[in-house]
């Protein structure tokens, strides 16, 4: 039986053999070289399949490329390019309230006042703006960014006069427009990250999370490339608006004019200003 088993398995694999063969040779006898071109062809394509596949995942790897869900923003092309950890307690909420107070005082959102070229603004889609004085092809905006900072700024200087007992310097209407912008871009924004809860005596939340950030150094790079020349005085009143945009830095190419006379009534959506007028 053993042996007939062995014989069976010899002859069971000899006629294996001889099948493969007789196989393979029903595969390549009839025309072999078209078969043969067939199989070159067929692993040439995905040599080159696989190559470019490589290079792809090269491309995608190295550059900070925009994927779908990090697009470059329209303006001033920026990307989410820096990672910061979720909840982190700075300066501006020290509880040294002069460094803290002095720190929101410095906050500068005048470089947020720029002045772009009425070609440079249709190219982008963006509506004209009233003209900038030194260069009649260019109408004035603030940027959006600028614009939120400058309302957080004044709501925190209202506070901290309260606190003080020192008289509001912002009226309680303008407070309440940047409050009110706050609010809606928070609703604009619709933020989806679950922020991590944990049992802790203080309220915080997303500890050890992580987001994704624009550089605002490079908002404020092309800001100032784009700059409007803009200071607001430290005590706006009884000066002229046009005074503020005297301050063009050295190498602007503008020509200060110290008699303009600006045509339009020069005040709308500025920012400290546009509301200020009860
Ligand atoms: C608070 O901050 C101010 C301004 O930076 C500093 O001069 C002062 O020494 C600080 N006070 C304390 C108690 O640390």
């Amino acid at each position: 039986m053993a042996d007939l088993n062995k014989e069976d398995a010899e002859l069971l694999m000899g006629q294996d053999e001889h099948n493969n063969h007789s196989h393979d040779d029903s595969w390549r006898a009839p025309t072999p070289c078209k078969r043969c071109h067939q199989r070159w062809w067929f692993i040439g394509l995905l040599l080159v399949s696989i190559l470019v596949n490589i290079i792809l995942l090269v491309n995608l790897l190295r550059s900070p490329v925009a994927s779908p869900d990090d697009p470059t923003t329209k303006f001033a092309g920026l990307q989410r390019t820096i990672e910061e950890p979720f909840v982190r307690m700075t300066k501006y909420s020290s509880e040294n309230e002069t460094l803290q107070d002095q720190l929101w005082h410095d906050i500068n959102v005048d470089h947020g006042v720029v002045a772009l070229s009425d070609e440079w603004a249709m190219q982008h889609g963006l509506r004209t703006a009233q003209r900038f004085p030194w260069d009649q092809s260019k109408g004035i905006y603030i940027l959006h960014g600028y614009h939120n900072l400058h309302c957080l700024k004044i709501i925190h200087i209202s506070i901290s006069e309260y606190r003080n007992g020192q008289p509001q310097s912002r009226s309680w209407h303008h407070i309440s427009h940047c409050m009110d912008a706050l609010r809606r871009q928070v609703l604009c924004d619709a933020d989806d990250t679950p922020r991590a809860t944990e049992r802790r005596a203080e309220v915080v939340s997303g500890v050890l999370q992580h987001r994704k950030c624009r550089s605002w150094e490079a908002l404020e790079q092309f800001a100032k490339q784009h700059t409007a020349c803009y200071k607001r005085p430290e005590k706006p009143d009884g000066v002229p608006i046009i005074e503020r945009y005297k301050h063009c830095p050295p190498g602007s190419g503008y020509v200060v004019d110290d008699d303009y006379v600006p045509t339009d009534e020069f005040l709308v959506g500025l920012p400290e200003e546009s509301l200020d007028v009860d």
